[in-house]
């Protein structure tokens, strides 16, 4: 069953124990080429993850405008993609110490407006976005994935937008479902099993 039973992965919590092997990678979307320092401890270090290519190849398509908010950065490849494609300044943030440094790296690296800190969830937050963007992290369970989607409501301005990627397998349908009670969800792609999704709220 979705969620349930999945353990939780080191690299989405605390990893200065995990050896540093920091290393580049390319890549591509559109016409661009970005380069992002990766290392071990980090999610999808050995390039860009196929549910977040998904989303940003479909945000790309639907525009995006004002300040935006990406929750689980990871290294930084979502924030800094669509930083880079729509001049945009983006704030990005994760839980994972390591993620947050290799941000920071790769906002310099790929010249974009962005800023990167560590939060739990929404604990460090403490402005209000445009839209938030999010590849949620399945593994770390689901109280962690809805407190991210749900939540995200109150560091939203009037008429933000929450954008996230979800697979069928998943949960996407039951997520659509719970977010419909207090929103108007709409999907703005299914690919290969992967549902990119846009929430206004009530
Ligand atoms: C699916 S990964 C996406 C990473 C990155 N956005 C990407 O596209 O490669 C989810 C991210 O959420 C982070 N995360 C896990 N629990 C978190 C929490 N409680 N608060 C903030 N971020 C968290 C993980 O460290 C991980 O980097």
């Amino acid at each position: 069953m979705l969620f349930e039973g999945e353990d939780k992965m080191s690299h989405y919590f605390t990893n200065e124990e995990v050896k540093s092997e920091l290393r580049k990678i390319n890549v591509n979307i559109g016409d661009k080429n970005f380069i992002f320092n990766v290392d071990n401890g980090v999610f999808s270090k050995k390039g860009l993850d196929f549910g977040s290519r998904t989303m940003i190849e479909s945000l790309l398509g639907e525009g995006l405008h004002g300040k935006g908010l990406d929750v689980g950065c990871g290294y930084g490849p979502i924030g800094i993609i669509l930083s880079s494609f729509f001049n945009l300044d983006i704030d990005m943030t994760d839980i994972n110490k390591r993620a947050v440094h290799l941000c920071k790296m790769n906002i310099k690296e790929n010249n974009v407006n962005c800023e990167t800190f560590i939060s739990d969830i929404y604990e460090s937050v403490n402005k209000k976005y445009d839209f938030i963007v999010t590849n949620p992290p399945i593994r770390a369970g689901k109280k962690i994935v809805y407190d991210i989607l749900f939540k995200s409501k109150d560091y939203l301005l009037p008429g933000g937008v929450l954008y996230f990627v979800i697979n069928k397998d998943q949960g996407a349908k039951s997520v659509i479902r719970d977010l419909s009670s207090v929103g108007k969800v709409s999907i703005l792609k299914k690919y290969k099993g992967f549902f990119v999704i846009k929430c206004i709220f009530d």
